[in-house]
């Protein structure tokens, strides 16, 4: 399987940025193998122009979306679907981000609901799973991802999806997450061989090309080390996306 790396911007910058970091990451990908791919997760108000620029300059650059909503469509103001997102080219969806879950209160329930939503639209889901430094220090790392991966993978919906092959898993420890201390590559390592042990339950005959990346303080300097584990196969990247050079350095990382 391919490497994937993922740019996730957050709430930050306008269109016009936004655009001028696009332009520089199609131009740095032109002097790249295509054996890595990359993918950026603007604000939804940037996916318009986004892809618009990524088509006119040929670009392999993946578009992506940060959220989407549990519903297909509705009376549900300010929402935006999975259906949507499709229409505008959207190929992957990051749903469940800790950040989701703490801040706007997103629970198991509602991230298999919008995980369906994805997989309905044809879209690749990138479900974030990850324990707090609370949960880590009493030791709850691994029952809390397996509470989580769990809650999308026993789901009936989920499983016997037609695309349920395409769902991508990122582990993001929260206390590594936009904290500059990323875990150590061993401590990512464990976890992901952990999860990859208990995808196999669930999906015996694809478990192992399910790409599951890391998250959480990925940069330039560490990126070679995560990237070095058989069982990482990418980095869902938060606050280093944003500098195009420093993105396509952590891509870099990813060739072998
Ligand atoms: P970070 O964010 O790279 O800034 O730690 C990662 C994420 O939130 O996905």
């Amino acid at each position: 399987m391919n490497f994937l790396i993922v740019g996730n911007w957050k709430m930050n910058t306008i269109p016009s940025e936004g655009l001028r970091i696009v332009d520089k990451i199609c131009l740095h990908m032109k002097s790249l193998d295509i054996s890595v791919d990359i993918l950026i997760c603007p604000p939804f108000t940037h996916l318009v122009v986004c892809s618009e620029l990524i088509r006119h300059l040929k670009s392999p650059l993946r578009i992506g979306a940060q959220n989407c909503s549990s519903e297909s469509y509705g009376a549900f103001t300010g929402e935006i679907s999975a259906q949507m997102l499709r229409d505008l080219d959207v190929e992957y969806i990051i749903i469940g981000h800790s950040e989701r879950r703490t801040i706007f209160n997103e629970t198991n329930d509602t991230i298999v609901k919008k995980c369906i939503q994805a997989l309905d639209a044809g879209i690749i889901p990138i479900v974030c799973i990850g324990e707090s430094l609370q949960q880590r220090d009493e030791g709850q790392t691994l029952a809390i991802i397996k509470s989580q991966i769990h809650a999308i993978c026993s789901n009936e919906i989920i499983v016997h999806h037609e695309f349920a092959h395409a769902i991508i898993f990122a582990y993001e420890p929260i206390w590594a997450i936009g904290t500059g201390i990323a875990a150590k590559p061993e401590q990512a390592e464990e976890v992901h061989i952990y999860i990859r042990t208990l995808l196999q339950e669930y999906f015996p005959e694809f478990y192992l090309t399910i790409p599951i990346l890391y998250g959480g303080s990925v940069n330039e300097a560490n990126a070679k080390e995560f990237f070095s584990k058989k069982d990482i196969n990418g980095a869902l990247v938060g606050g280093a996306s944003l500098k195009a050079e420093s993105f396509i350095e952590i891509a870099k990382a990813a060739y072998r």
